[in-house]
């Protein structure tokens, strides 16, 4: 991936991950655009910067992607990199039943979002020069924390598909994956002050510079998620899980 004179479009670039990706690539000298549902957290984090652009766009809706992607196209024709980065989490206890709401928005959100968005530019990126699709998946795709099931699957599931694009996109469009440990973003409420989550800062600043290796890795994981990201290659899976189960 080429490192400036990109334009980037970054789901969920309102707040935590996305935003801090947003603004560091923007520092970096290219134009970057942040969709999000918040307007007020879009316009607070493109305040003060001219390169910037923010529209609302919630990834769960058909339709409302589908005519983003025609506009954001005709605005922006030089668009050549679309991060996946919007998601949402719930914890659940999935042993006795309960309203399956908070699943059902994880799955349309953190699997069918990405899908979605790929689906609606897909053929706008192959034309262009310097193309990437950046996918945003988590450590709990590869060990999954048994108190958030679906989120993990969900996570499972856009890493698979993330492997799968990749080969049918080769010379055409770089795919790859940035999988975050534990972050200090307001995911869940409070972990951005949790001392035990990785600094955002550090994270992304990791993150940047492994992207900086050519060519860029088809994996993007940060020292902090090689234990989960390795765990079942290293036959340590059981232990990770257990260790995880502690949490639940
Ligand atoms: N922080 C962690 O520990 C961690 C670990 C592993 C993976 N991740 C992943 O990293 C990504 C970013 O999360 P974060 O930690 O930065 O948390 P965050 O600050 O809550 O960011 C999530 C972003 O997604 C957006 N979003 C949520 N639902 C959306 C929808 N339906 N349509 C459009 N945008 C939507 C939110 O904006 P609006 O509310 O304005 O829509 C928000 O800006 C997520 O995919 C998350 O699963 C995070």
């Amino acid at each position: 991936m080429q490192h400036t004179g990109n334009t980037i479009l970054i789901t969920g670039g309102g707040s935590g991950i996305g935003q801090a990706l947003a603004h560091r690539w923007h520092d970096a000298g290219n134009h970057v655009i942040i969709t999000g549902r918040r307007r007020q957290a879009l316009d607070a984090a493109i305040a003060g910067r001219p390169r910037m652009s923010a529209y609302v766009l919630d990834v769960t809706a058909d339709d409302d992607v589908a005519a983003f992607a025609r506009q954001v196209v005709a605005d922006h024709p030089s668009l050549n990199v679309l991060v996946n980065n919007a998601g949402v989490y719930s914890a659940e206890k999935p042993t006795a039943q309960r309203d399956l709401g908070a699943a059902q928005r994880m799955i349309a959100t953190n699997v069918l979002g990405p899908i979605r968005m790929i689906d609606a530019l897909v053929d706008h990126l192959s034309r262009q020069a310097g193309a990437a699709i950046i996918n945003v998946s988590s450590g709990l795709a590869f060990v999954p924390l048994p108190g958030a099931p679906t989120y993990s699957a969900s996570k499972a599931a856009i890493h698979s598909y993330t492997a799968a694009l990749r080969p049918l996109l080769a010379g055409k469009v770089e795919v790859i994956e940035i999988v975050p440990p534990q972050v200090q973003t307001e995911l869940t409420p409070g972990q951005s002050q949790d001392p035990d989550s990785m600094p955002l800062a550090a994270f992304v600043d990791e993150v940047l510079a492994l992207l900086q290796a050519d060519p860029t890795p088809a994996e993007v994981c940060v020292e902090r998620v090689r234990y989960f990201r390795e765990a079942e290659a290293k036959g340590q899976f059981d232990q990770a899980l257990q260790m995880l189960a502690q949490y639940s």
